[in-house]
């Protein structure tokens, strides 16, 4: 049995993730490819609890230690109970934001440091990384009033402008190491543009598995 692929798509708030992943979704059937579709934080019942934890905590201020395990905790739960097994059993695994957004928030946003980080990286993971990420970039400023048209502000989404700008620039940096696996959208573009920047993205990956 070949094992699956793991594809991950990141961006910051207001980018368009959801739209988007979307149109991988819809690649990916028409290419028959079977697949299971999760999210981080989230993908299983005590992560999606972690999730309601950390996006709306209401008055308790969660510090960045806790806040930095908590999404590992959540990952550690969701690469057990959804991740590994799908990717075992040959199945692909679209998930919508992975470690790449620790290192963008937790490290860019909230100043973690990237030792501190890699390290839980090794310990939860293990030699687990994506095959392939979609990294849907834009100006801060666009993806702000983006975001700001959706319901309320999770703790993220009500972050200050440098805040946001930390975040950008840390998946740009990342996506600069690694060309081969991140391939930066640029989702300042038309939604048609958008989409087509990622079927060829999509098709590019696939035709080389
Ligand atoms: P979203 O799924 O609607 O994008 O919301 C998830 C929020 O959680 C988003 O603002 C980014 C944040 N987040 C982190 O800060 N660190 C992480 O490791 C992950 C997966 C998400």
């Amino acid at each position: 049995m070949t094992r699956g692929k793991f594809i991950t798509i990141e961006g910051q708030d207001g980018a368009g993730k959801t739209t988007n992943i979307d149109v991988m979704k819809r690649y990916m059937q028409a290419a028959n490819i079977s697949f299971v579709q999760s999210r981080e934080p989230g993908g299983t019942p005590l992560g999606e609890s972690v999730r309601e934890l950390i996006l709306n905590s209401g008055d308790e201020r969660i510090g960045n230690k806790a806040e930095l395990l908590l999404m590992f905790a959540a990952r550690a739960q969701h690469i057990l109970e959804v991740i590994e097994p799908a990717l075992e059993r040959g199945d692909w695994v679209l998930c919508d934001r992975f470690t790449d957004a620790t290192y963008a928030y937790q490290g860019g946003g909230r100043g973690m440091t990237v030792s501190d980080i890699s390290e839980l990286e090794q310990y939860v993971q293990g030699d687990l990384r994506p095959d392939l990420t979609i990294l849907l970039d834009l100006p801060v400023e666009i993806g702000e009033s983006r975001a700001g048209q959706r319901s309320a502000p999770d703790r993220f989404e009500q972050q200050k402008l440098n805040f946001k700008q930390q975040v950008r620039d840390h998946y740009l940096a990342r996506a600069a190491a690694e060309p081969k696996r991140i391939k930066i959208i640029d989702a300042s573009q038309s939604i048609e543009a958008v989409k087509a920047s990622i079927n060829d993205a999509m098709k590019e990956y696939i035709g080389n598995v």
